[in-house]
């Protein structure tokens, strides 16, 4: 029944959540601008520039201030804030169990796309050395909307070739799991339950996820 898996990068395949709020952390407070776990949960999924204006949204005028210029300018500070962090990173950094699942998909013959917001996705994967599981990677510069709108795993079924209603999206943040749904594809959350309540199926962590569970949990939707 499952025609393809369609898996989201930071939070789901390696921990790079974490750094997104490093990174995001260092910035804000060069603005003077609070910034904590709680709020970077609405970050999570959202792309670069969109992430900016809500943190810039917690400033007394909104952001209004700023021109473009100076936006850009702090966006690419904040990914070379990014970029400094996950230099490091490689294959001992893939979450628990995704491994086990790539390799279970490869067996049943389902092909994997990447549906991530990243700009940053291709260098992590090559760091990570999964390049050669991925099918498809989507490409974020050419969807016109970001997460939580469908467009990216949409975009990631159609280059796969495959029908978005036999897909299964994987994700771990709010703004993911509601962008998985609005593609009309079964969505597996992996985190807190009450944050990815609108998910079909949640796991808690990665290490649980495991295609014979996804398959039975699909079948009864
Ligand atoms: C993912 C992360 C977000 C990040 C976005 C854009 O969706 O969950 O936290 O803002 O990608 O990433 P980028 O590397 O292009 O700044
Ligand atoms: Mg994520």
């Amino acid at each position: 029944e499952i025609q393809a898996v369609i898996f989201d990068l930071d939070g789901v395949i390696t921990d790079t959540a974490k750094y997104h709020y490093e990174a995001w952390k260092q910035l804000a407070e060069e603005l003077g601008i609070h910034f904590d776990l709680e709020f970077n949960e609405q970050l999570k999924g959202i792309d670069r520039m969109a992430s900016l204006e809500k943190i810039l949204s917690a400033l007394p005028d909104g952001g209004a201030a700023f021109t473009l210029e100076q936006k850009q300018e702090w966006a690419e500070r904040k990914n070379n804030n990014y970029k400094r962090l996950i230099q490091t990173v490689d294959k001992s950094e893939i979450l628990p169990g995704i491994l086990d699942l790539f390799h279970d998909l490869e067996y049943a013959g389902i092909p994997i796309g990447l549906a991530s917001a990243s700009r940053n996705a291709g260098t992590l994967l090559r760091q990570l050395k999964v390049e050669s599981y991925i099918h498809v990677i989507a490409d974020p510069e050419n969807v016109a909307h970001g997460k939580p709108a469908p467009d990216i795993f949409l975009k990631a079924a159609e280059e796969l070739g495959v029908d978005p209603h036999y897909c299964v999206g994987i994700e771990d943040a709010e703004a993911g799991v509601q962008a998985i749904k609005s593609a009309g594809m079964f969505a597996v959350g992996v985190g807190d339950a009450e944050i990815l309540s609108k998910a079909d199926y949640i796991v808690p962590e990665t290490s649980k996820l495991s295609l014979s569970d996804i398959k039975q949990h699909m079948a009864g939707r």
